[in-house]
């Protein structure tokens, strides 16, 4: 610059060097609010802290209209939500700005408000933010709360980190809208929601009808797209309190994309993902494919495949209602079973109902659920003449239909089966065409069912060889008690261990390299856990149970009883098991971040977990918890949650691991009382630890622990203050009641912007720790505290243990400079 060469003395001279640096500044240091007596005109725009969005002014494509909103920040127009989407502005004489009542309003030329926040209690001081989220923010500024934000009134696209949602008590609801046009971002008729059902779902709306489902949610996938693998990557999620609320969120895991969903004005729901190089947005997926994506296609009772012509086709046992429409191909009135069940009929003569099977189909609509687990779906659908249709899906459990069924359509890939119900004579019955071409195959058919015939025979020898084995070597029985006790407890919870692969000692050997001690990952409760490589170059982590104690033995056959039932994005996955003479091993998918615990007491790798990475492992963990507690439709309790026992993947989101003191619980019952108290010193609630009684509030308890331990970088049992030697959660206590909770945050993440989540956070834990059971929030009441800035949250009560002090043992492990050695000590107390 020309100024550095000369040596400025004059005052004024400095004066207008200091306002055209402000003023540059203004210009391109990015700016991103708007407050009290500022305004934007239009072509002005606001950018968000880290560019990614910007909020001003706009015209869509062909269009000289001018609208305001919030737009990627990108090279190609694309506006993710409108303000005044009904009411253009016809000219480029329009400002933005913050009204005196503290609204945020739009005015036009002649300085008419054309739309406005519409918050109708007065704010003396308020500002607009527009957040690298894309979230245009109104707060208060004399207590920081939110008092408006876009992501709360959607347009038509759905971002990271908003909230589609619905409920069904307050009747709110946060909708996506299509545009009219391309050309016109005014309300047009298609709109999409998600259904807080028995089973959530989402929807497309076209004027009120439906136009689109997605399938019913299983708590990880819509079961109804066959190409939810890329939108499951992308982390969507349902959140569902059972209680007549659910929202559907996403998290995009690579943050260096741009990515997201909009229900374009033609009622397809679009994902789009941009690309540098083309310098345009990809379509990468689409609800609507082909005909069949239409809801309801084909009518009630008619299966849609886009492969066959024509489209439509009866279920079997069905015939159209109107055979000339149908020939016409007009499918809109379906079709009708042929014959009456037999218990329509009013002589109940002849043989019992029976079902037939549609393999991989999109499930019908209106599903009823069956709540009750493990129930014989098919017996429960014959014993009510009302129930024409059953399913089974892992996840979700039984699912049932009565009236009608309606939006069937064949997947190419995957979908659950669905048995519709018939009247027998129409199960064995055979047109006679039929007839004459079964016997041209029969021949063929013959010789492929007899080599079936015959692997089978082996297969299943082979298989229940090795069942009993299994089962023998588990609870250490002989052949002739194996009948009995193995069943037992075989039966007892409906465990299907033919389900789980078995692996083969030798394989396990040679991937782990004879378990080398190289491989070894780390040393759980009952024995080893080594690293390993399948041939086909999958990775795996082995946990071995130790040959010597016999101790393992029922935490084992538990493990794989309460895991190899549960699939959820923040439950580590269990790829199969192996049993040979006295070694019984579990085979998990290999975890390339080891265990939370490693990265967040380890001085080094805690600067990796950042506070936005932490503030998603915490609710990594309470969605995995919650899936236990609630989703699963089993009831788990965890009974161990600890940091050690949370496993990071390759983009560090948790997994809950180690489910060999899992407990499940029976349908209606709440808490349970052992004798025998497993668990980790620091993690056990007073109830468990001193009487042995155990409830969900345990893992509520222990996730409390957790987050406080995420939050400080500090574990619980280890913590040293000054002189004081306090747990953590009793110095998280002091300062809480000091008013200096910030102060418990760990130091390398500290920064005074997150003060506010930190103290919601804080509160949570606190919440979570309570002494009496009663008092801490359920897992799902924990989640939506966590996720939602606008809950008032009550004041937490003291938790346990805050008056007491360390015992010497643990004094020395903290004291131990190297904190990497130092870890959780497992108790186990048998007796009272
Ligand atoms: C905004 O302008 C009005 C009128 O000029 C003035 O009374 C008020 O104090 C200003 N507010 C702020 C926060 O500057
Ligand atoms: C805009 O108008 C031009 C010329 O009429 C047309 O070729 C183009 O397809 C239009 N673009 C859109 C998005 O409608
Ligand atoms: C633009 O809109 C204003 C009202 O908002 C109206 O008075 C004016 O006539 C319009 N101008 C044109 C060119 O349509
Ligand atoms: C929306 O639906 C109404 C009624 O069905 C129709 O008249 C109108 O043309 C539709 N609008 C668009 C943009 O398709
Ligand atoms: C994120 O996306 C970029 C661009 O597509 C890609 O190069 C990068 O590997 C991705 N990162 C991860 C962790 O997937
Ligand atoms: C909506 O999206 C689908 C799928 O990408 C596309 O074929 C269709 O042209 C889009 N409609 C409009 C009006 O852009
Ligand atoms: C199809 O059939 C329905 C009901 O019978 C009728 O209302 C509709 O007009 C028909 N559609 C066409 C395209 O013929
Ligand atoms: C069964 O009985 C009811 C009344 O008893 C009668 O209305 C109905 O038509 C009968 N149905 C058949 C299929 O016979
Ligand atoms: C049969 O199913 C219907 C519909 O799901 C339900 O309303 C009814 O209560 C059931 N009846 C019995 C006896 O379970």
């Amino acid at each position: 610059m020309g100024f550095s060469h000369h040596t400025i003395s004059c005052p004024m001279l400095r004066a207008l060097l200091v306002i055209i640096c402000s003023c540059f500044l203004r210009f391109t240091a990015a700016i991103d609010t708007i407050r009290v007596n500022q305004s934007i005109r239009d072509p002005e725009t606001l950018i968000s802290y880290g560019q990614k969005f910007k909020f001003g002014f706009f015209s869509p494509v062909n269009s000289s209209y001018r609208y305001v909103g919030v737009m990627f920040n990108v090279p190609v127009i694309t506006a993710i939500w409108v303000a005044n989407r009904e009411k253009p502005l016809n000219d480029s004489t329009g400002t933005v700005e913050i009204s005196g009542d503290g609204n945020l309003v739009i005015m036009d030329g002649q300085k008419e408000i054309i739309w406005s926040s519409n918050i109708l209690s007065y704010v003396k001081d308020s500002s607009a933010v527009i957040l690298d989220t894309g979230n245009l923010v109104l707060q208060d500024n004399s207590n920081g709360r939110t008092i408006w934000q876009s992501f709360e009134h959607a347009s038509d696209s759905f971002v990271e980190k908003m909230k589609i949602s619905t409920d069904l008590r307050t009747n709110e609801k946060n909708i996506l809208t299509s545009w009219r046009s391309p050309q016109d971002p005014g309300l047009g008729n298609f709109t999409s929601t998600v259904e807080p059902l028995v089973i959530p779902q989402s929807f497309v709306w076209k004027n009120g009808y439906p136009y689109w489902r997605s399938g019913p949610w299983n708590g990880q996938i819509f079961i109804g797209m066959p190409y939810m693998k890329s939108f499951y990557k992308h982390g969507m999620d349902v959140v569902n309190d059972h209680l007549g609320s659910a929202y559907l969120i996403f998290a995009n895991l690579n943050s260096s994309v741009f990515l997201y969903y909009v229900l374009n004005s033609s009622g397809n729901l679009v994902e789009k993902l941009w690309s540098d190089e083309k310098g345009a947005w990809l379509v990468t997926w689409s609800s609507i494919v082909n005909e069949c994506d239409i809801y309801g296609r084909c009518g009630p009772f008619a299966c849609c495949n886009a492969q066959d012509e024509p489209i439509c086709t009866c279920f079997p046992g069905y015939e159209p209602i109107n055979k000339d429409e149908w020939s016409a191909e007009n499918w809109t009135s379906g079709c009708t079973r042929i014959t009456p069940l037999r218990c329509e009929r009013n002589n109940s003569a002849g043989k019992e109902d029976g079902f037939l099977k549609l393999s991989q189909v999109k499930v019908p609509d209106h599903v009823k659920w069956l709540p009750a687990p493990d129930v014989d779906c098919r017996r429960q659908c014959l014993s009510n003449c009302s129930c024409i249709a059953y399913a089974y899906y892992a996840g979700i459990g039984c699912m049932t239909w009565a009236e009608s069924l309606i939006d069937v359509q064949k997947l190419s890939d995957g979908g659950p089966d669905l048995y519709i119900r018939l009247a027998h004579s129409e199960l064995g019955d055979k047109k006679y065409w039929k007839v004459i071409t079964a016997a041209i195959v029969v021949l063929a058919f013959i010789t492929i069912l007899l080599c079936a015939h015959f692997l089978r025979k082996l297969f299943s020898q082979d298989q229940r060889k090795r069942k009993t084995e299994l089962i023998q070597s588990a609870t250490g029985k002989t052949d002739a008690e194996y009948s009995e006790v193995g069943i037992a407890k075989h039966n007892m919870h409906g465990v299907k261990l033919e389900a789980l692969p078995l692996f083969k000692l030798g394989t396990l050997s040679h991937a782990t390299r004879k378990f080398d001690s190289m491989n070894k990952l780390g040393q759980g409760g009952f024995g080893p856990v080594y690293k390993g490589k399948l041939p086909n170059g999958q990775e795996i982590a082995v946990k071995r149970m130790a040959r010597s104690s016999n101790q393992g033995v029922e935490e084992f056959m538990n493990e794989v009883e309460v895991i190899s039932k549960l699939q959820h994005r923040n439950l580590v996955r269990l790829l199969g098991c192996c049993v040979e003479h006295a070694e019984k091993m579990l085979v998990y998918e290999y975890m390339p971040n080891g265990s939370l615990d490693s990265y967040l007491f380890d001085s080094c790798k805690q600067q990796l977990l950042d506070w936005q990475t932490r503030l998603a492992i915490i609710e990594g963990i309470c969605r995995g918890l919650l899936y236990l507690h609630r989703d699963s439709r089993l009831r788990i309790i965890h009974r161990d949650l600890k940091a050690s026992n949370i496993l990071l993947d390759e983009e560090l989101n948790p997994k809950i691991s180690d489910f060999g003191m899992a407990r499940i619980f029976c349908c209606k019952e709440d808490q349970a009382n052992t004798t025998r108290v497993v668990g980790t010193y620091g993690y056990m609630p007073p109830e468990y630890a001193l009487r042995g009684i155990f409830s969900e509030k345990s893992d509520v308890y222990s996730f409390g622990v957790l987050l406080l331990e995420i939050l400080s970088g500090k574990r619980n049992t280890s913590f040293y203050h000054e002189d004081q030697q306090l747990f953590l959660i009793a110095y998280a206590w002091k300062l809480w009641n000091e008013n200096k909770i910030m102060n418990l945050i760990d130091p390398i993440i500290y920064d005074p912007r997150v003060e506010s989540d930190v103290v919601r956070y804080a509160n949570v834990g606190l919440l979570c720790i309570q002494e009496i059971a009663a008092d801490r929030p359920h897992i799902s009441a924990v989640l939506s505290m966590l996720s939602s800035e606008s809950v008032v949250l009550p004041r937490p009560k003291q938790p346990p243990f805050s008056a007491i002090q360390m015992s010497p043992e643990t004094e020395y492990s903290q004291m131990t400079p190297d904190l990497c050695s130092v870890k959780d000590v497992a108790v186990t107390i048998v007796g009272r």
